[in-house]
């Protein structure tokens, strides 16, 4: 029920079973236009819809009043249904209109003729761009799934518990908020770039299925899908396997897809990180699209080609020219941007050809190329006339990696275009390169993921080869979340830290407030969070999550409607024990 003292029904409730109802609406004048001497049409608008209300001509209201209007709902005259609208059918007669507030002229007009208006400026008024059509919708497909993960989590015996946002700093990976304290001049706060430290101590703790819907902090350059405030469902679960964990998530996902679709997506595959890496040259492969990467080092095992010769690992890509007729048919400049990006990305360079009739080669480098060569690349690579080849010879990661960017570049659709492809990721590896500084392996993810237990051998002579119990999912190529089964021995944690150079003292130092409970009987547990902000955006058809967030920051990182960050009194920094340094010289 939303009738409240004020009102009977919502703007968009009305319909031709309504006709003959007395009713009284409250909202916004979206619109007034006169109709002839003695009447005028005013449309009022709420989060529900629009009503088109017939008011005498001296009814003085103008865009963005607040009013109330009692009236006849009545079946609008033949010839001037609205179809566009839920409404169109009816309107309100007899209207008696009660001013509740009037309005300044607002600065854009509050439809979506806004959408065209400068972000800074939607931002800088953002409760009138709430107030539209597009931006309801999208907070409320946002509190749908929240509303829904909820739901499931709770089903499923999880337990909500919320956690400090004053915390101490973490070894988490991305740059953090600090927090000075009043009371220990010199010492800081940290706010919590996720609950990760605490959702583990309640796994000590005993509460077994823990989750929170978490507001995260991470200082962090702002992209369509970052933010430094952003929401997590976070959950952990104590005695699990990967799989329980993601069949547990995998739940909360669905029923919020479900909750704002209406439909279920298809079970959500699954794909190693070294097959994601080897098909789509990405962590976060986009499953929309074929174009995978194609295996071409055997064929050219023998090649008298200088580039390929010898090289570890050479692999290509066939852009169809029957589904990208654009990139497939790309003249020399567009060819040699190709190139440089690759190079760019890591590539020693880029070798394209142009399918012919009859399988015919046409590329700069034919010529180094044997007739056998030819026709079985053309084979393997399953072209026909007219596509075009990009093939990368170099170690696997580079080959991978630059082929995966020009799959994505060419074949990618943006990221809230349907269809919906959800996929895990499992088996990150557990160390990611070698730190150029220390000479030891980095932390692929953060360094409490359980080593892959079928790896164990190889921990201490070929760490970069050992598999984590680390997994992610994707949707539509964008990270929506990650997760890991945590390392609950003290034993395997120091086996860990001392991969990455980090002694027993010095981790007791760095990470002791979170070690030591783990000596107090921490039981095996695993996690994941996944981004809420990502998956609304993805789900309510928007390419950026500062579409679906009520008061994002801009790009920049700032807020135009409250003009935040903005400096303080020097009294506030002295009394923190904080003096500025001067700002640095622009260069
Ligand atoms: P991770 O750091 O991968 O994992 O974060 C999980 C998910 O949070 C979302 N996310 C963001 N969304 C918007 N803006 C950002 N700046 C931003 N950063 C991250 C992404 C991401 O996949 N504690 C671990 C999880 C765990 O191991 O249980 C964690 O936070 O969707
Ligand atoms: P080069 O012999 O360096 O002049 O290269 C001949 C062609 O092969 C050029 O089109 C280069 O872009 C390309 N090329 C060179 N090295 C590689 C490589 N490692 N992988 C793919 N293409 C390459």
């Amino acid at each position: 029920m939303r009738s409240t003292a004020m009102r009977t029904h919502m703007c968009g409730e009305l319909d031709i079973a309504s006709v003959g109802q007395t009713v009284s609406l409250c909202g916004w004048v979206a619109r007034r236009r006169e109709h002839g001497e003695h009447l005028a049409f005013i449309d009022i608008r709420d989060h529900s819809g629009i009503m088109q209300c017939v008011v005498d001509n001296d009814v003085d209201v103008r865009s963005e009043y607040v009013i109330r209007v009692t009236g006849v709902v009545r079946a609008r005259p033949e010839g001037t249904i609205n179809s566009s609208l839920t409404t169109g059918m009816v309107e309100i007669g007899d209207c008696i209109v009660e001013i509740l507030n009037s309005a300044e002229p607002p600065p854009f007009p509050v439809d979506a003729r806004a959408d065209d208006v400068d972000e800074s400026i939607r931002l800088k008024f953002r409760y009138l761009d709430i107030r539209r059509e597009r931006m309801q919708k999208n907070l409320r497909v946002r509190a749908q799934i929240n509303s829904a993960i909820r739901k499931e989590m709770e089903t499923n015996g999880f337990v909500e518990v919320e956690t400090p946002f004053l915390m101490p700093s973490t070894p988490e990976g991305a740059r953090e908020f600090l927090v000075p304290s009043r009371k220990e001049p010199g010492s800081f706060f940290a706010l919590p770039q996720s609950p990760q430290l605490w959702k583990q101590l309640l796994m000590v703790a005993g509460v077994d299925r823990y989750y929170q819907i978490a507001r995260c902090l991470r200082d962090e350059d702002l992209r369509a899908d970052r933010q430094y405030e952003f929401m997590q469902l976070d959950a952990e679960m104590s005695f699990v396997s990967q799989d329980d964990v993601l069949e547990n998530i995998g739940r909360a996902v669905v029923a919020a897809a479900i909750a704002v679709t209406g439909e279920a997506p298809p079970e959500i595959e699954r794909i190693t990180w070294h097959d994601a890496m080897n098909r789509f040259g990405i962590d976060k492969p986009d499953l929309r699209f074929a174009m995978e990467l194609i295996e071409l080092t055997p064929l050219f095992a023998g090649t008298e080609f200088k580039a390929f010769a010898g090289a570890s690992c050479i692999k290509g890509i066939c852009v169809d020219a029957k589904i990208y007729p654009e990139a497939a048919a790309f003249g020399r400049n567009k060819l040699d941007g190709l190139t440089d990006r690759a190079k760019k990305i890591g590539a020693k360079g880029l070798v394209w050809m142009k399918i012919g009739a009859d399988g015919a080669i046409d590329s700069p480098v034919a010529k180094f190329l044997s007739d056998d060569e030819k026709s079985a690349l053309v084979a393997v690579m399953g072209a026909t006339e007219g596509d075009l080849l990009l093939l990368v010879a170099d170690e696997w990661d580079t080959t991978c990696e630059v082929l995966g960017q020009l799959r994505n570049d060419i074949g990618r659709p943006p990221v809230h275009q349907g269809p919906y492809k959800y996929v895990w990721v499992t088996e990150f590896p557990l160390f990611i390169g070698i730190d150029p500084v220390s000479g030891r392996p980095r932390p692929g993810h953060h360094p409490f993921c359980q080593p892959h237990p079928d790896d164990m051998s190889l921990f201490d002579t070929e760490p970069l080869k050992v598999r984590a119990l680390a997994y992610d999912l994707v949707l539509n190529g964008w990270e929506l979340g990650s997760g890991s089964i945590r390392i609950h021995e003290p034993e395997m944690q120091r086996r860990v830290f001392n991969q990455l150079g980090i002694s027993d003292e010095e981790a007791d130092k760095r990470f002791g407030f979170f070690l030591q409970p783990f000596k107090y009987g921490a039981p095996p547990h695993g996690g994941f969070a996944f981004g809420i902000d990502r998956l609304a955006a993805i789900l309510a058809g928007e390419e950026n999550i500062r579409e679906v967030i009520a008061f994002p920051k801009t790009q920049s990182g700032s807020d135009p409607m409250t003009n935040a960050p903005t400096p303080v009194d020097p009294a506030h920094l002295a009394e923190l024990g904080l003096r500025l340094l001067p700002p640095p010289a622009s260069s």
